[in-house]
Formats: structure tokens, C-alpha cells, sequence
């Protein structure tokens, strides 16, 4: 499983993609409404940053104007990948954005029903959210098993990015059902990093070290 970076904070994705670790970012409207700046203009210095695909979401609501918007996204650099919404318009959208070989991403996937839809249209990538399904009473991770289960059986290539991670144990169990892509905060990522051992025992060494060298 790969990790994606899930911001729009271009100090964050800089900081991530130093860790060595970092194949992508996502962004969404709400993360890039936060930054106050261009879209275009973020979106151009991202790219600068991480050769793998970054996600770019459509404000459009219809199919057409969907794809007309995300086509000046894609011109901003070759791994732009179109983030679309789950309906019927984002579909046809998916569509058309896959026979002009532009990369897509499926967002606000809450169904292995809507993931099969989407791979069926062309999605390179399907978005299913755990963390807003969890707050519903909902078990988030089942639905990663269940589409990874239903590509796996149908020969289906489109990559699940597991979204919406509120905490390291998502991570882990999105690898284990079979999630290709974690896409995780940035909090989130470092979390991942910490292990309380760890840290006693570089504190151990340092000090039997310190003890036999005075
Ligand atoms: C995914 O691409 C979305 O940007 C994101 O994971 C949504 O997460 P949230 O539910 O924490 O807003």
C-alpha cells in the first residue's frame, strides 16, 4: 500500500514528501478553502514537489462543464489526476476524461456499489471515505474489503485509495483489506511514525551509551 498526503498545505506536502514516503497528495475543495490562495497557483507548486499523481477536484456539478474544467486542470502539469464526484454527471464525466487518457479519482464513495460503478466508467482511482462512514454507526473498513474483494474477483485495475483516515489504525487495516493507497492527513502521518518503545529505547541506548563513554 502506498501513502498519499490528504492537503492542500504546501509546507505539509514539502515536509511529507522529505520523509521519503510520499507516492501522491489529494486535495478537495474544503482543504484548498482553507489555504486562502489560487487553486491553479497551489496546484502548480504542488507538482513541483511530488511527481505522483495529485488530485484536483471539480466544482462543477454537470458533465460537461466537468469536463471542460478539468481539462484546464490537467494542463498544469502531467500528473494531475481529475477528482469527480460519485454521481451520474461525475460518471460521464470519468468517461470521457478515460478515453482522452486523463487520470481520475472517484470521490465521496460510500458504497462497493458506487466503487463498481465508477471502475466501470474508467476511474483510475475510487475514493471510498472510512472515517465519515464510521461517524454514521457505519464500519468504514468493511466497505474497503468488500470493493477489494469485488475488483479482485472481476479482473478490475482501478486503484482503491482509502480516504477520509482519521488515525493510525486505519492505515493498518486499509493495508490488510486490500486498500492499494492510504491517503492520510498530515497529523495522521506522523502518527505513524511513533511508537512509545521507540522512543524509550533510543533514550536507553543514548544513556548506556553516554554511561560507558564519560
Ligand atoms: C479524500 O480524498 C478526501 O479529501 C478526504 O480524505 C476527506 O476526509 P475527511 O472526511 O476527513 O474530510
Amino acid at each position: 500500500m502506498l501513502f498519499f498526503i490528504d492537503t492542500a498545505n504546501i509546507d505539509e506536502i514539502k515536509e511529507a514528501q522529505s520523509l521519503g514516503v510520499l507516492s501522491g497528495v489529494t486535495t478537495n475543495p474544503s482543504l484548498v478553502a482553507k489555504e486562502n490562495v489560487s487553486f491553479h497557483d497551489r496546484l502548480r507548486e504542488i507538482t513541483k514537489v511530488v511527481s505522483g499523481s495529485v488530485s484536483a477536484e471539480v466544482i462543477s456539478t454537470k458533465a460537461e462543464e466537468m469536463v471542460e474544467e478539468g481539462k484546464e486542470l490537467a494542463k498544469i502539469a502531467p500528473n494531475i489526476t481529475i477528482k469527480v464526484p460519485m454521481t451520474p454527471d461525475g460518471l460521464k464525466a470519468v468517461k470521457i476524461f478515460s478515453e482522452q487518457g486523463i487520470q481520475t479519482n472517484v470521490t465521496l464513495i460510500f458504497s462497493a456499489n458506487q466503487a463498481l460503478l465508477a471502475a466501470r466508467a474508467g476511474a483510475t482511482y475510487v475514493s471510498p471515505f472510512l472515517g465519515r462512514l464510521d461517524d454514521i454507526g457505519h464500519n468504514g473498513l468493511d466497505l474497503i474489503s468488500e470493493i477489494a474483494q469485488i475488483f479482485d474477483l472481476h479482473g478490475i485495475e482501478t486503484e482503491i485509495i482509502a480516504a477520509s483516515i482519521r488515525h493510525p489504525q486505519h492505515v493498518t487495516e486499509a493495508a490488510l483489506r486490500g486498500a492499494h493507497i492510504a491517503t492520510v492527513p498530515y497529523k495522521v502521518l506522523w502518527q505513524l511514525f511513533k511508537h512509545p518503545l521507540t522512543d524509550q529505547g533510543i533514550e536507553k541506548f543514548l544513556a548506556d551509551w553516554n554511561n560507558a563513554n564519560k
